[in-house]
């Protein structure tokens, strides 16, 4: 199936260039406040972080047709010693937006693979009361509807082109609210998503097929290195991705097939390129 992918350099709090329910599925990470290492300093307050995430979600909201579904990977931050509450303030606006609130994944990295595995230690170099940091092995997942679905939408053909292989969803148990998933290390070697809180391919890859059919919409608004659009076009899906800086214009095509090195992608796929500065 030949599929279309546009990237879109800008804000996303607002999405002008894309018409009222004309998606059918947005999963997005966004930037989580101002996170130690990737995002110190972004947002002048906690309360403009959370005026960013409120025009988003009613973006959200409209671009998406009704009965379905977004998703967002996002956490708790600790920054200066003080933990703010992002998934509540996240899933209240997204309420506030029109969205029906659906679920919560729980998302668990290996043990081994923490950022800052000395901040528990403190406790062992004084293993008194007082002294305990946890370090953070999870993540959340929400899942927001939009209204109800109508499971008759959908021909017995087209239902049956996207069907899901049931032996991976029983051995990887994607049926728990618990999935363990093996996270991207941000700076581990050369790779595309260095520098970039990229989220690994497995969770696009599960919520786009658990929530679209082949041929459908995916939208990405915070689009980072581009890992949404990239398994979209594998799953032959349409995509959309937004991304505030223009600097990752090569990083994400490279990834998504369309740069420079010759890519095992359907070669009739099409990539459109949007930037509101120019
Ligand atoms: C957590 S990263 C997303 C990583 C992405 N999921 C991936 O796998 O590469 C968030 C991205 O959102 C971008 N961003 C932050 N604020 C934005 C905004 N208001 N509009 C568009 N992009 C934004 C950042 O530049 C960053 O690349």
């Amino acid at each position: 199936m030949t599929t279309h992918h546009k990237i879109i350099f800008g804000n996303c709090m607002s999405m002008n260039e894309i018409d009222d329910q004309t998606v059918h599925l947005m999963v997005t990470s966004p930037p989580y406040f101002n996170a130690p290492f990737d995002y110190q300093g972004l947002y002048s307050s906690y309360d403009n972080y959370l005026n960013v995430l409120q025009s988003f979600a009613k973006e959200a909201y409209r671009v998406l047709q009704n009965g379905r579904i977004s998703v967002l990977n996002i956490d708790d931050m600790l920054v200066d010693g003080r933990k703010y509450p992002i998934v509540a303030d996240a899933t209240k606006i997204f309420m506030e937006a029109g969205f029906n609130y659906r679920d919560r994944i729980t998302w668990k990295k290996p043990d081994g693979y923490l950022r800052i595995s000395r901040r528990s230690g403190v406790l062992l170099q004084n293993p008194y009361p007082m002294y305990f940091y946890p370090d953070n092995l999870l993540e959340n997942i929400i899942i927001f509807q939009k209204g109800k679905f109508d499971y008759k939408s959908k021909s017995k053909e087209e239902r049956e082109l996207s069907k899901i292989d049931k032996v991976e969803f029983q051995e990887k148990k994607w049926y728990s609210t618990l999935w363990e998933m093996v996270n991207v290390l941000p700076n581990s070697s050369n790779n595309l998503e260095k520098g970039i809180a990229a989220f690994p391919d497995e969770l696009p890859y599960r919520i786009i097929k658990l929530f679209s059919y082949k041929g459908e919409t995916v939208l990405d608004p915070f689009l980072g290195s581009g890992t949404t659009i990239k398994v979209a076009r594998l799953l032959e899906r349409n995509s959309i991705g937004i991304e505030m800086l223009e600097n990752l214009e090569e990083t994400i095509k490279e990834k998504i097939g369309f740069g420079k090195t010759i890519s095992l992608f359907n070669t009739e796929d099409t990539l459109e390129v949007i930037k509101r500065s120019s």
